[in-house]
This record gives structure tokens, sequence and C-alpha cells, in this order.
């Protein structure tokens, strides 16, 4: 019988979304028609499991699931033994203080003798600790950001992304306890084979990850400022340049990473490139 490698993905919320494109982007075709508990993908020995997100470290670590996408901050509250492989590259997140926005708390420290709901008590106790802020922390395992309008507690340590939940609540971030996006988890005792599907799921989330970092750049310069603009150009190699009909001129391509390219697409304008064209890659392989 052939190796699957089981993969433990969020059955609904926040990373469901980014979980199932990046293994689309990857050319594993997963269908959850149905909502299903489970789906073999059809082309890639992998069969995926729709599970809830807190759950999932326990999954892995049980070898239920032997890999899984989940936020780093379900990671740490859980402190179950699994290794975190890789950035999945989505979910970015961060784990927040917040008041009433009416209220007088302005700070950490005026929650000295307050109460605090969260989902997150590991983590918070934690940090209570190092800042010396000596407040009760009260779990709840859902919907914390109504707990102050209903006198259930004073502060609220929740998952913050856009900052529409905290909006509608009429609640204000006052501190950033901890930065947090979705990462690939794995069982720390997979056998040889599932190892091997492992490193090829691995090699195509970094291509498609490369990929999205990065973008292919064309233009047309004079051949006397081709050199300059080479130079600005690092590429993966070195830029290709292929002469224009029209003589005196080329044509440039090149890769650049995405962070750099305002800084450079004005330097390139600078020296004389002209008709810049930006395009995104699919994926990359180097
Ligand atoms: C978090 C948090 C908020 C929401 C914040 O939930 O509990 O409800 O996301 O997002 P926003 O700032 O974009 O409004 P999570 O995704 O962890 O779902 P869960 O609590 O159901 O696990
Ligand atoms: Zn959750």
């Amino acid at each position: 019988m052939q190796t699957t490698l089981k993969i433990a993905v969020q059955k609904s919320g926040r990373l469901y979304e980014g979980s199932m494109k990046l293994l689309k982007e990857c050319g594993i075709e997963v269908s959850n028609g149905n909502n299903q508990l489970r789906v073999q993908a059809a082309n890639f020995p992998i069969e995926v499991f729709f599970l809830r997100d807190d759950d999932i470290p326990e999954y892995v670590q049980d070898a239920v699931a032997d890999i899984g996408f989940v936020g780093e901050n379900v990671v740490k509250e859980s402190r179950k033994d699994v290794d975190t492989i890789e950035k999945a590259g989505f979910g970015k997140c961060r784990l927040s203080l917040a008041v009433p926005k009416n209220g007088t708390m302005k700070t950490a420290a005026d929650l000295n003798g307050k109460k605090i709901a969260t989902s997150y008590p590991n983590i918070l106790n934690a940090y209570l600790k190092e800042k010396n802020i000596s407040a009760s922390i009260h779990e709840i395992s859902g919907s914390v950001e109504i707990a102050p309008r209903i006198g259930l507690a004073d502060a609220i340590c929740d998952l913050v992304s856009s900052g529409s939940t905290l909006f509608t609540n009429e609640l204000k971030e006052i501190e950033t306890i901890l930065s947090s996006e979705a990462v690939l988890i794995s069982n720390k005792n997979l056998s040889a084979d599932k190892k091997i599907i492992l490193e090829s799921l691995l090699f195509r989330i970094r291509s498609v990850k490369k990929a999205k970092n990065n973008k292919y750049v064309l233009l047309n310069a004079p051949n006397d400022k081709v050199k300059t603009i080479c130079e600005l150009l690092p590429g993966m190699k070195s830029p290709t340049i292929l002469p224009l009909a029209e003589s005196g001129w080329s044509s440039i391509h090149s890769v650049i990473a995405e962070s750099d390219f305002w800084n450079v697409i004005q330097q390139l304008k600078a020296n004389g490139a002209q008709g810049i064209l930006i395009i995104p890659i699919e994926k990359m392989i180097i």
C-alpha cells in the first residue's frame, strides 16, 4: 500500500482559506465539497484532515495527523511536543491586550488587580509574570471579545488580525504580547517514507513562497545604460539582455525581491529605463 502523509488543516476560520490556497498553489488538488472530515488529494500522496485549530498540535503530537498548518500562537499555547518546520507565509496576526475604548486603562500596568478574559492562559500568565503585573486570568474558549461588555472581565487578551472584532466591540489594543503567523508543524517521529513525502511538499511550498517574494522585471534601455542598469538588477544569475529591433536599444529581463521593488524601480527610471513591466512569478525553482 502506498504511504500517505496526513495533514491537519483548520476546518473553518482564519487559516482555512490560506491553507487550502497554499496546497492548491503547490499543485495539490483537494476537494472539500461535502464538508467531509478527511479528504484524499487527487494527485499527491496526502490526506487532509479538517480539525479545530486548537486541537491540531495535540493531534500532530499524538500522530493522529503527521503534519498540520496552525498558528504559532496555538502551538505556543498548547505546549505540545511537535516540530515547527516552516513558516507557511499566511495568517499574520498578533496576540494583544485590549480594554474598553472609553475606559481609563491605557497601559499594561493599568491591569494590576484586574480580571483578563482569554483563550491563551499560558502565554498570558508568562507575560504577566515577566512584567510583574498581578491580574487574574479568566479562561474562556470563544467569544472572548464580549467579556468586558457583559461584566465578565475588565480586559481581554485575544488574537487581532484586521482589528475589526475589537472595533465592533468597542475595544482598543494597549499592548502586543506575541506576533504570530501560520506555520507547518510536524510529528517528531515520522517514518522514512513519510519524510520523503514531506520533503517533496516542502520543496513545493518553498518554491511558491519564493515566487511570491519576487517579481519578474522587463524593461527597455539605451545600450549605453545597460551596464548601469544591470548592476541595479542582481537577478537569479545575471540579467538576460536581448537586442530590440530598434538599433541602439536592448531589452533587459531579471528578477527582483518584492522588498526592493519600489526602491529599485525609482533607480531604474532615473538611469534611463523605459517601458518597465513587473510580472508576478507563479513558481520559482532555484
Ligand atoms: C481570532 C480572534 C478574533 C478574530 C480577530 O479568532 O479570537 O475573533 O480572530 O480577527 P480580526 O482582528 O480580523 O477581527 P481565531 O481565528 O483564532 O478563531 P477561533 O477563536 O475560532 O479559533
Ligand atoms: Zn482557535
